[in-house]
């Protein structure tokens, strides 16, 4: 049975050290941590229930009541924008007789209104009425207008916290606030004017394969020379810095010597850029799952949702600089861009379903790590065998 699971089933007793020694000596996760039903479900339970976990884009949020139902760590939960604007998450459930409240993305909503017996709750979660609930035609809003207490049917909030455009979720409540969260990379991006970026566009791609496969190729860029001819033509492996890691952010760096319209040629650069960013492009992967790049024109998101062990989605969204954003000026230089992402992701693709494949192998158990290039993978390995193993 999966809910009784135990990081002790799954971790022997020399993990802790492989995963804490020398990276030349260490490893990353066992196999079992791709391939098993019971490791996913206790990992939906630590990972993604104690950590903060991007839930969805601000920008799909323009009036007032619109509602966008998404599932964290397992669970319904529905964000909502409320009256003046603020975005909250409740779990998505009537507090009645459980009937998931909200199924599909709705716009500007006055309440939430569940369909099996219409008990309605504001966008506060209030609970509005309760028609028939005293007997045929003896509604509860008599109840609610004398303020007697009902407030144990609200519906349940999340703690709920946005960073630029996206927002994240903590179901446990105990996580720090997003902001110390995101603390290792917004100090580290102080330099870009954020506040220019602008949605542009987004990609989407199912892969067959566990989402810290997605997450691991992301950071790595030992697998250039190898899967990415373009991308190891605009910077080479001479010129490509290790990985590196602070807590629970994960990061890499380069310096291009050449602009590409691939990576955006032509397009507008953040104002007031600092000198030694203009021919920079920085990544970070925010534990578990949130990734970007950014580079003097652009910020690409890169989040892989855990479909099941063997199943992820990633979504990429692609943001320019003010003008760059939108303008017909600037279409071309944005669909080269998109369009590479795209090759880019599907170079990727085969690699990473190839791993997936290779995990159930009993030739493999956690790997051969490169001292230069894999710290970054040991360190990813750890934080995901420390939250799985924390006490709470
Ligand atoms: S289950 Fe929602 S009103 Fe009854
Ligand atoms: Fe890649």
């Amino acid at each position: 049975m999966t809910s009784q699971s135990t990081p002790a089933d799954f971790f022997d007793d020399t993990l802790g050290a492989r995963l804490n020694s020398p990276t030349a000596e260490g490893s990353a996760l066992p196999n079992v941590a791709y391939t098993s039903d019971a490791f996913y479900a206790l990992e939906q339970e630590t990972v993604f229930r104690k950590t903060w976990v991007f839930a969805a884009f601000l920008h799909q949020f323009e009036n007032p009541g619109d509602m966008i139902p998404v599932e964290i760590a397992g669970r319904p939960v529905v964000l909502v924008k409320g009256e003046h604007g603020l975005i909250r998450a409740f779990h998505n459930v009537c507090r009645h007789r459980g009937a998931k409240l909200v199924n599909e993305t709705k716009t500007s909503c006055k309440s939430f209104v569940c369909p099996n017996h219409s008990w309605s709750y504001s966008l506060e979660g209030k609970l509005l009425a309760r028609p028939h609930f005293f007997g045929g035609e003896q509604h509860d809003i008599r109840n609610v207008q004398s303020g007697e207490d009902c407030h144990r049917a609200d519906l349940l909030e999340i703690r709920c916290e946005t960073w630029l455009d996206w927002i994240f979720v903590n179901l446990d409540g105990n996580a720090v606030a997003l902001a110390d969260y995101v603390a290792p990379i917004s100090t580290r991006l102080q330099g870009y004017a954020l506040s220019e970026l602008r949605f542009g566009d987004s990609l989407e791609f199912d892969i067959n394969a566990n989402w810290k496969l997605a997450i691991e190729n992301f950071i790595e860029p030992y697998h250039v020379f190898s899967c990415h001819p373009w991308l190891n033509s605009f910077v080479g492996m001479a010129e490509r810095e290790a990985p590196t890691f602070e807590d629970h952010v994960l990061m890499c760096g380069y310096e291009f010597q050449h602009t590409d319209p691939a990576r955006g040629e032509g397009l507008p650069y953040f104002p007031d850029l600092p000198e030694e960013s203009k021919n920079r492009g920085e990544w970070f992967v925010l534990f578990p799952n949130f990734a970007f790049q950014i580079f003097p024109d652009q910020l690409d998101v890169f989040i892989a949702t855990p479909k099941g062990v063997r199943q992820c989605r990633e979504t990429i969204a692609l943001y320019f600089v003010g003008e760059g954003a939108h303008s017909e000026e600037f279409a071309e230089g944005r669909n080269t861009v998109v369009q590479n992402w795209h090759d880019l992701n599907n170079e990727d693709i085969g690699i990473i379903e190839r791993m997936q494949a290779g995990r159930a192998s009993d030739g493999f158990d956690g790997g051969v790590l490169s001292p230069y290039w894999d710290p970054v993978l040991q360190h990813f390995a750890r934080l995901v065998y420390e939250a799985m193993s924390a006490e709470k």
